[in-house]
């Protein structure tokens, strides 16, 4: 099995690379003329939907028996034993604005785990992926948390969904707990891109909630794999069909959790 998922594991990071250059060529000619409106202030165009398209269309020629779960919907899953978790374009509002980092995500889970993540962060050209037991990678060198960050050393993600209603309280108790008590706060417009970073060692912990499968799927088995920690809001250690995520190096987990108590 872990031969296998190796190999497949390299087949996505091509898929996620071909989306990702696609990305890149359609920026150069994007106009705003072409956003549609999901919600307030949660865009997409035609570039998410061709993206999704070509990931499919590719990924149903590797693996033709799994299903899908795609953040634009064009295709779905009912009772496979495996299915793809896909977000086209995670950045999509950074991806509008001419501005950085966005990524392809795909991750393949069953109902209990996540088998194999990759995200691509198309404008650095970094491919972060994992496979379960094998390690993480970024651009085939192997990456690691750094976990010798206490809280506060710690760089922290505090990302705002698009659900400003319901989040809002929160988000400002976060960051009005960790302003000037964590080592730094950073939001990115990416969460796949986010939670890799704290993966690749970079950040420390991040925190979202009201965000899509798609969006944290692919990039929590890397950080899983780059010697992480992802739960819920509660800590339970199975998130995979839930909303709310935090992802860490470990060592300010606790931290994090005890800082989302203080908002309830
Ligand atoms: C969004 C990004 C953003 C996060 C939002 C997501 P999208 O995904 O990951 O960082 O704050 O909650 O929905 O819409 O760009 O794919
Ligand atoms: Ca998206």
């Amino acid at each position: 099995m872990n031969n296998h998922l190796q190999t497949l594991t390299q087949q996505v990071c091509e898929v996620a690379r071909k989306a990702g250059a696609y990305l890149l060529s359609e920026r150069k000619n994007f106009s705003e003329d072409k956003i549609e409106q999901k919600h307030a202030h949660d865009y997409v165009s035609y570039v998410d939907k061709s993206s999704e398209d070509i990931i499919v269309a590719e990924l149903r020629a590797i693996l033709p028996d799994a299903g899908f779960l795609t953040e634009e919907g064009s295709a779905t899953h009912n009772d496979e034993q495996y299915w793809w978790v896909i977000d086209p374009l995670d950045g999509t509002t950074n991806y509008v604005h001419g501005f950085n980092p966005f990524a392809v995500c795909i991750a393949l889970r069953n109902k209990t785990e996540i088998l194999l993540g990759v995200v691509y962060e198309a404008t650095l050209d970094e491919c972060f992926y994992a496979y379960k037991g094998g390690g993480a990678y970024l651009n085939s060198q192997p990456i690691h948390v750094n976990s010798a960050h206490a809280i506060d050393q710690a760089l922290l993600g505090i990302e705002l969904p698009y659900d400003s209603s319901r989040y809002k309280d929160i988000a400002l108790k976060l960051i009005g707990h960790f302003f000037g008590y964590a080592g730094g706060i950073r939001m990115n417009g990416s969460a796949a891109v986010a939670i890799c970073n704290v993966a690749a060692g970079r950040w420390d912990g991040w925190i979202e909630r009201y965000i899509g499968q798609w969006d944290y799927m692919a990039a929590a088995i890397i950080l899983q794999e780059a010697g992480g920690k992802v739960t819920n809001f509660d800590g339970d250690e199975f998130f995979l069909n839930g909303d709310d995520i935090v992802a860490s190096n470990s060592t300010v987990h606790q931290d994090l959790l005890d800082a989302l108590k203080l908002t309830r």
